[in-house]
């Protein structure tokens, strides 16, 4: 005969969600139906992604499949069925999504009673859809500031991420994981596929103070300011003590990138170039729910003088140059983004 011992107990993302709820006193599972919710689209995304290799024998995005059904691209698909779950949740009164130019206000009572608002990039890392690669999904969680009981308006998705309520990212690799928090602890879920559940595999995770990696898409060294390609000459110099040169690693889907160096210990910077001024990444679904996740991880994100989370957005598409991840690492690079090494 054996015993199980506790240490072998699975908790799954729902379970920890409605525990976690039980904390807080007034808390009226409105967050916890969110959540429960993207978790539920995280899966239906996950089972698309997987037949993504697939396209040859089902029929490529536009045209028609054997079934006769219409093929999506994955970005669109995976916005629309965003878009049902948080419809369907009613506890969200509306989406601002990278996938759509405007913010989409829901309608009905129970969107109008609704207390938050989700900022959400359905597919991140959509140019390695097709490779294999490692693809994800962005989100945000804001409480409206417009009042309850009309419908939301856009100055409700124009907050700082300072005011997020949650945020957290899924990542479609070589497992799928759901990591998130509320503000406090930053916990990962792996999806086990035989049982179709994310399980609780990463808790409490806290991202080292230094790390050996550096992640930015070098290719763009003739477009970056000199302090850039100064710290980039930084990262390659050889001086063992400190761990130098870094370990070079680019996948080029944000949310992967950001995954590794969190767990690992690195940074992620995707500067100003010379062609887009204000880099290529997104504040409302790219920049503030990761510098959310990874500050409450214990590292650092900004861009490049001030700290993402307290940059009030004025568009719902707004750029910004970001540089984020291991505390000692981002401290540096502001160094000499800002002249000063
Ligand atoms: P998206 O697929 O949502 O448009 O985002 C792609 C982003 C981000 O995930 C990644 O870090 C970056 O684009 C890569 O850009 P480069 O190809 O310019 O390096
Ligand atoms: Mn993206
Ligand atoms: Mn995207």
């Amino acid at each position: 005969m054996s015993i199980l011992s506790e240490t072998h107990k699975i908790v799954t993302l729902n379970e920890f969600i409605i525990n976690s709820q039980k904390g807080f006193d007034f808390a009226t599972g409105e967050l916890s139906g969110l959540l429960h919710h993207i978790g539920l689209a995280a899966k239906i995304v996950n089972r698309e992604v997987n037949k993504a290799g697939l396209v040859g024998i089902l029929g490529a995005a536009g045209s028609n499949n054997v079934h006769g059904e219409d093929v999506q691209r994955l970005d669109i698909f995976a916005n629309l069925h965003f878009h049902k779950a948080m419809r369907n949740s009613e506890f969200c009164g509306g989406i601002a999504s990278e996938e759509d130019d405007d913010c989409v206000i829901y309608e009905g009572e129970r969107a109008r009673n609704a207390k938050y608002v989700v900022c959400i990039d359905p597919l991140d890392g959509s140019s390695n859809i097709d490779v294999n690669v490692s693809i994800g999904t962005i989100f945000g969680i804001y409480r409206r500031i417009s009042p309850v009981g009309q419908p939301c308006v856009e100055k409700d998705f124009l907050q700082p991420g300072n005011q997020l309520v949650a945020a957290g990212y899924i990542i479609y690799g070589s497992s799928t994981m759901m990591v998130y928090t509320t503000g406090t602890r930053v916990n990962g879920f792996t999806l086990d596929p035989s049982i179709g559940e994310f399980c609780l595999s990463h808790p409490d995770i806290k991202t080292p103070l230094q790390g050996s990696i550096y992640s930015i898409n070098e290719s763009y060294q003739s477009q970056f300011s000199d302090g850039v390609n100064r710290y980039l000459a930084y990262c390659k110099e050889i001086e063992p003590f400190t761990g130098r040169p870094y370990n070079s690693r680019y996948i080029g889907s944000m949310v992967a990138d950001v995954h590794r160096n969190l767990i690992k210990g690195g940074i992620f910077a995707y500067p100003a170039t010379k062609d887009n001024p204000q880099g290529k990444l997104r504040l409302l679904y790219e920049c503030n729910p990761l510098a959310f996740i990874v500050e409450k991880a214990g590292g650092m994100a900004t861009d490049g003088k001030n700290r993402i989370l307290d940059i009030q957005p004025t568009n719902l598409h707004q750029r910004l140059p970001t540089y984020l991840g291991s505390t000692a690492m981002v401290r540096k690079a502001m160094q000499f983004v800002q002249g000063e090494e």
